[in-house]
């Protein structure tokens, strides 16, 4: 096998992904790096990811059957792994779980390669960093450590980028060895480590607090991405929706110059509720595997309210992806696609300001040496 092609001077370093889904990572990623080696267990997602990404080194297969042996060299390696053991909606089962625990099948093939990448980028959601008093992160952080990188954590928000709330840690390593810029290194705390990271980075070794640029401010408003005229519910299902809103929030929403306001249902003291929010932003889209609802939006028309589901194009601008982005299969697959995926442009700040420039850090490293690297079990 090749040693990975990391001069700075080579048109774009190399990398692979991990649970790449629809492929809104390596959307934001192909200006700066060029995929090697793509992976995702999900059929539909792979139809998405292909539809959009032709020619693609896509490969549909558990990340269990991936040896480490077979793939090719890289720069960078991304896993967006399962969060499902880690999210606040899910059964907090953790790091170790079944679905997040497949973290551990990542560093496995990394283990594996002839040369490991010499960056490191993982993307999950809060919880990693909050759940467990920060002891997943920790757990993910030491076996890192071992394997001879130097690991930092942020908290990005995507509505620092899109009308979009959406929390989302990023941990990215680097070979311990590299020369990192000064540039890229803060002394302490910024704008993307949250209380969270600061408490879970607390007393570790080998961290490191990343410097990120802070993003430009953005205008773009939950009512600019919207199809207006897409249908509402039957004026029956309008009704039962809109009979679920709170009172307080039914004032609101009388007295909102909006021409949509967004809610999830969600049960309050045993009854459920549509709980809606004025801000002209959505709230973090979900995929609706596991029971949890899909977000609604009340929508104002012929001086009445009617309700409907955000429709997959909705969705997609929500994650940052342009309207050329294909979205095959039905609205339900779109719709799931969507809500399990990383914001584009997130990913692409990340990919500008930090990895292209590890990347460049590690030109002419050979790989990491493990140092003792423990097993996760
Ligand atoms: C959080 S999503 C990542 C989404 C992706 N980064 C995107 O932007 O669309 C986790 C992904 O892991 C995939 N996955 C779950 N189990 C897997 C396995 N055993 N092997 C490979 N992929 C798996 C899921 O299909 C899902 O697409």
């Amino acid at each position: 096998m090749n040693a990975p092609n990391l001069s700075p001077r080579s048109s774009r370093p190399t990398f692979t992904e991990f649970f790449a889904g629809s492929g809104l990572v390596s959307l934001a990623l192909a200006p700066f790096f060029q995929p090697v080696w793509v992976n995702d267990i999900c059929p539909k997602k792979a139809a998405v990811y292909r539809a959009n990404h032709e020619g693609a080194p896509f490969r549909l297969e558990s990340i269990v059957d991936v040896r480490g042996a077979d793939l090719p060299a890289a720069t960078l390696s991304w896993a967006s792994f399962p969060c499902q053991d880690l999210s606040l909606a899910g059964n907090g089962a953790g790091i170790r779980a079944k679905r997040s625990g497949l973290a551990w099948e990542w560093l496995r093939v990394i283990d594996e390669m002839r040369h490991r990448p010499p960056v490191l980028a993982a993307e999950n959601v809060a919880g990693l960093v909050s759940a467990h008093n920060g002891g997943h992160y920790r757990a993910l952080h030491q076996a890192l450590t071992e394997r001879g990188y130097l690991v930092g954590a942020m908290l990005l928000d995507a509505v620092r980028w899109l009308p979009h709330s959406r929390p989302r840690v990023f941990v990215v390593a680097v070979d311990r060895r590299a020369a990192i810029p000064s540039s890229l290194l803060a002394d302490g705390p910024t704008w993307a480590h949250n209380p969270a990271v600061c408490r879970a980075a607390n007393g570790l070794e080998h961290w490191v607090w990343w410097r990120l640029p802070e993003p430009a401010p953005h205008r773009t408003t939950l009512s600019d991405l919207l199809d207006l005229a897409a249908p509402c519910h039957d004026a029956a299902t309008s009704r039962r929706n809109l009979s679920l809103i709170p009172e307080e929030h039914l004032r609101r929403l009388q007295q909102s110059p909006l021409p949509a306001v967004p809610g999830y249902k969600r049960t309050r003291h045993g009854r459920q509720v549509l709980e809606l929010r004025f801000d002209d932003v959505a709230g973090c889209l979900r995929t609706p595997a596991g029971g949890s609802s899909r977000q609604m939006l009340v929508v104002r028309r012929d001086d009445a309210w009617h309700t409907r589901i955000l429709t997959p194009r909705e969705a997609a601008r929500l994650m940052g992806a342009p309207d050329s982005f294909l979205l095959p299969g039905t609205n339900s697959d779109g719709y799931k696609a969507m809500g399990d995926a990383v914001a584009a442009p997130v990913a692409a700040h990340l990919a500008e300001h930090l990895l292209v420039k590890l990347a460049q850090a590690c030109a002419g490293l050979d790989a990491p040496q493990a140092s003792g690297a423990s097993s996760p079990a």
